[in-house]
């Protein structure tokens, strides 16, 4: 559907009935074609899990069986909301389509660093359309049940909404962190924590630092775009490091295969087994 078409149904017509349009537009447009072609070629991520030498890994194993040819609802859902996880640079939302299906009626917690800023003195802002809270939005309606918790470092997008709570945090600064989960809503873990704020190694790894151990059981940690620069410190870390720290943790780092991004479309999936 061309944009102005689009912009003028969307302006017109009551907001579920234009929701409508715009999920039969997608099918069409997105879906059924994918999923045709998924029939009869695959794209599967490139995959790696740690430590190296342990060779059995369910989650690797899960994760390197995705199609990222194929699209899914919860990538109509986050482009809907407008984040940029579903289709286009990035297809984050195809692995997480094979994570969380089987979750997505339990009231679980879920935390995403990362609001979505348009403030150009923010790093990683979203530009001019940027629609802060979007992804918050997306997993609410990912999961009907769930409490969804977010943090920024601009604190001009912070807001409270029904099952939605943000809060402030600069994820360079541990001080901040720990305040972060001191906060009375944030007491009791989180089933899923999502870092898509500041992409950098250290700010990821000052991230993790402060907040795996509000990680549930059975729960799962992920890291947003990471850089093809950065996997190499990352290998070495988790084989290193975390893979020993945290030996009832999976560890593994996820290549997606994307013609329009070959850099930050990679992501790290933790999962807590005990
Ligand atoms: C890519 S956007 C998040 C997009 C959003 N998660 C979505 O999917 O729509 C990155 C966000 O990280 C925030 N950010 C940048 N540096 C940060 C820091 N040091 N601590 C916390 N958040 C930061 C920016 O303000 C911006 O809102």
């Amino acid at each position: 559907m061309i944009a102005p078409i689009r912009e003028f149904l969307r302006k017109n017509l009551p907001a579920q009935a234009y929701r409508s349009i715009d999920w039969v537009w997608w099918t069409g447009r997105h879906y059924l074609p994918r999923r045709g072609a998924s029939l009869l070629s695959r794209r599967n991520p490139k995959v790696q899990s740690f430590p190296a030498k342990k060779t059995a890994s369910k989650l690797k194993d899960q994760l390197g069986s995705i199609n990222v040819i194929r699209v899914t609802k919860i990538c109509h859902i986050m482009t809907w909301h407008g984040s940029d996880k579903g289709i286009g640079r990035h297809d984050y939302t195809k692995v997480y389509s094979a994570l969380f299906h089987s979750l997505q009626d339990k009231p679980l917690r879920l935390f995403e660093l990362g609001l979505g800023s348009g403030n150009p003195s923010m790093p990683f802002y979203m530009g001019e359309n940027a629609k802060p809270g979007a992804s918050l939005r997306g997993w609410r309606e990912v999961f009907p049940s769930a409490r969804i918790f977010g943090a920024d470092l601009d604190r001009d997008i912070l807001f409270q909404e029904n099952r939605i709570s943000t809060f402030y945090c600069d994820q360079l600064d541990q001080t901040a962190i720990s305040s972060l989960w001191s906060q009375p809503e944030m007491q009791g873990g989180m089933d899923i924590i999502i870092d898509d704020g500041y992409h950098s190694f250290e700010a990821n790894i000052s991230f993790l630092d402060g907040s795996l151990k509000h990680l549930h059981p059975g729960g799962i940690y992920i890291v947003e775009d990471i850089t093809r620069g950065a996997l190499e410190e990352w290998r070495t870390v988790l084989e290193n490091t975390y893979s020993h720290r945290f030996p009832n943790h999976e560890f593994v780092l996820v290549e997606l295969p994307n013609a329009m991004n070959n850099d930050d479309n990679n992501m790290l999936v933790i999962r807590r087994n005990t």
